[in-house]
């Protein structure tokens, strides 16, 4: 069978590479990808918002069935239209990727299913939202844009004043566009992050081994949020009961409140925690793999991923078990100097291959390419390397080892992933 990932960073690297395992699969396709992914996959020149494009591409080459890492083509509709053209796809339809693609909708399913998050209100009008925010006696208070913001429409603020700004630029300057025409203010949460990924076919849910990720920019969990800085999985924080919680408490309820919506899921739930003194709370959920998450917990699953990803789609994961590789993954992600903010692309990239040499050591492209034959940085996350060891500290150390071996002008990176479990 053909697949064809679309997407073109780090966790789209791991998927083809995870997908290119799998006995059923002849050929892997990625559309966009990036230079290190055009070494395991052949590169399509499609951007992952040109759905059409992609359609005529899937149906030309009869592509057997295609991956969405991405949230906005799923929120797009991507899967409804493969479907609906006879192409077998993974991933939620529109409807159900609405529990990504609008906070609002998350938040109001959430509290009529009584899932624990944090408390809430919604408001589409500027005037309302600072007239509530005037009554706020507990700072912070964290205010989101409703819609898809790329990871950033989310501002923890400390005050009125702080939060007059936010509003401001969210809902009337609109910063992240139509996606901060309606915005959540929300319960400011205490505890620790952890991410849990599942499977499921919209009945039966299967937990994937929990993972943790650094969404700041700079050591110690300081400075301004970003797609994620590195990652670990297993997360220790999630201990048995904290998982036996989630599945009960969060996933359980979540996957049948879908259902009663008339909005079925299929395909992978990502449910963002805050674990804290009363158990786990829900952050956000995402309709698609975490990225850096994935490349940390797809190198230890050893059930066949396209496998897992069919039962989805036939509904029939319940006759799939798990299997997991007991080692630890650790992933650092290495971006461009001034990264979230602006940043220098086209920088040349040395050492990659000494880095992957060391044993249990891959390195993901996140945003790569090939300039005049050389191997350049093109984008603010540039690389994500990935090491298993016997436990988290092998598992960095050799992280560490393989990211020391890697250069180019103006790199940025964590020195602390894991710093919490270890
Ligand atoms: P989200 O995209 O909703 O996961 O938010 C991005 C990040 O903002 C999260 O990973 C948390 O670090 C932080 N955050 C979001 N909501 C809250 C909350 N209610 N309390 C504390 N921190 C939050
Ligand atoms: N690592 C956070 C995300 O994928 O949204």
């Amino acid at each position: 069978m053909k697949v064809l990932v679309v997407g073109g960073g780090g966790r789209e690297h791991a998927l083809v590479m995870k997908i290119a395992e799998s006995d059923r699969v002849e050929k892997v396709y990625c559309a966009p990808g990036n230079a290190g992914i055009a070494v395991d996959a052949e590169l399509v020149d499609l951007e992952d918002s040109d759905l059409s494009g992609l359609l005529a591409f899937a149906r030309d080459e009869e592509i057997g069935l295609t991956v969405v890492g991405p949230e906005v083509p799923l929120c797009a509709g991507i899967v409804d239209l493969f479907t609906e053209n006879g192409l077998r796809i993974f991933g939620p339809n529109r409807a159900a990727a609405e529990l990504e693609g609008s906070k609002v909708f998350a938040k109001k399913l959430m509290q009529k299913h009584m899932i624990p998050t944090a408390s809430f209100r919604a408001f589409s009008d500027q005037d309302e939202a600072m007239t509530y925010l005037r009554t706020v006696l507990d700072w912070p208070v964290v205010i989101k844009a409703d819609g898809l913001a790329a990871g950033k429409g989310v501002v923890i603020v400390q005050g009125l004043e702080d939060a007059e700004e936010t509003i401001t630029s969210i809902m009337a300057d609109r910063q992240f566009g139509e996606a901060g025409r309606t915005v959540v203010v929300e319960e400011f949460l205490n505890g620790e992050e952890a991410s849990i990924l599942a499977f499921t076919d919209g009945a039966t849910i299967a937990v994937l081994e929990a993972s943790q990720d650094h969404k700041a920019a700079r050591d110690g969990d300081r400075g301004p949020n970003t797609g994620g800085m590195g990652a670990y999985s297993p997360a220790p924080i999630v201990t048995d009961r904290v998982l036996d919680q989630v599945s009960r408490d969060i996933l359980v309820p979540l996957v049948h409140a879908l259902r009663k919506e008339e909005r079925p899921y299929r395909g992978i739930l990502y449910a963002g925690l805050m674990i804290g003194k009363g158990g786990a709370k829900v952050l956000e959920f995402n309709v698609r793999f975490g990225d850096p998450e994935t490349q940390v917990v797809l190198p230890r699953l050893k059930t066949d991923l396209v496998e897992l990803m069919e039962a989805t789609i036939d509904g029939t994961l319940e006759q799939v078990e798990l299997e997991w590789d007991p080692r630890a993954a650790m992933c650092v992600v290495m971006a461009a100097a001034g990264y979230p903010g602006a940043y220098a692309r086209g920088k040349r990239i040395h050492g990659i291959g000494d880095a992957n040499a060391l044993e249990g050591v891959t390195v993901f492209h996140a945003g790569t390419r090939i300039e005049d034959g050389d191997l350049v940085t093109a984008g603010g996350r540039v690389l994500g390397v990935t090491a298993l060891g016997d436990d988290l500290a092998a598992a960095r150390d050799r992280a560490y080892e393989a990211v020391e071996k890697i250069t180019w002008e103006g790199i940025l990176y964590r020195k602390d992933i894991g710093y919490r479990a270890l």
